[in-house]
């Protein structure tokens, strides 16, 4: 399932100058600033103290979410994405992975972050015994090319209701 990295040398020595990892209370109150700015390529994160972020990361722990960051050689956030694991009765106590919240900090883009973020959700939620890992890509076409890259196909219905 896994495909290996990209060949080309640019963009390993770009990997090279980074690391990913689960983000913690520790590192979220350390790198506020950063991880904020990252959020908000995605959507505006809102108003946050420390306390609030690290209440936040607990309930998304607590019900089964694991954040994982992108941290650059000068320990700034650069990217981050969420998988939430959500076990089911059906599939012999297999569960789906849903990958959420992908998003990049604007000087990092194009440097394969946000690749190597996904990776490592693709290899986590293959750990986890996940039979599938989804996505909501909305209709943006430019995002679904981006993850078909991944492997990901588009299929069934999305549908919603706005709370
Ligand atoms: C979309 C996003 C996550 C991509 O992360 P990134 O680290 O900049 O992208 P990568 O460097 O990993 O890109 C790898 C490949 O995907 C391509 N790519 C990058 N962004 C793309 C996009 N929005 N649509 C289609 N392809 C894209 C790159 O050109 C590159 O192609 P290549 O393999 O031919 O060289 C990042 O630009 C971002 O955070 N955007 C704003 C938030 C957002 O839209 N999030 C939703 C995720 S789709």
């Amino acid at each position: 399932m896994m495909e290996p990295l990209s060949s080309n040398l640019f963009h390993l020595i770009s990997l090279f100058h980074m690391h990913i990892t689960p983000l913690t209370a520790d590192l979220l109150i350390q790198h506020q600033d950063s991880y904020l700015a990252t959020l908000t390529t995605l959507s505006p994160p809102g108003e946050h103290t420390p306390e609030s972020l690290v209440t936040c990361l607990d309930r998304m722990n607590a019900q089964g979410t694991m954040v994982f960051v992108a941290i650059d050689e000068q320990s700034w956030i650069i990217g981050t994405c969420s998988v939430l694991i959500e076990y089911k009765f059906n599939r012999w106590w297999s569960c789906v992975a849903h990958l959420e919240d992908l998003a990049v900090h604007p000087n990092a883009q194009g440097k394969w972050v946000g690749s190597w973020l996904i990776k490592t959700v693709l290899t986590y939620a293959e750990e986890q015994w996940c039979y599938k890992i989804i996505l909501d890509a909305d209709k943006d076409p430019a995002h679904v090319s981006y993850y078909e890259k991944f492997g990901f196909e588009s299929c069934g219905a999305y549908m919603k209701i706005t709370l």
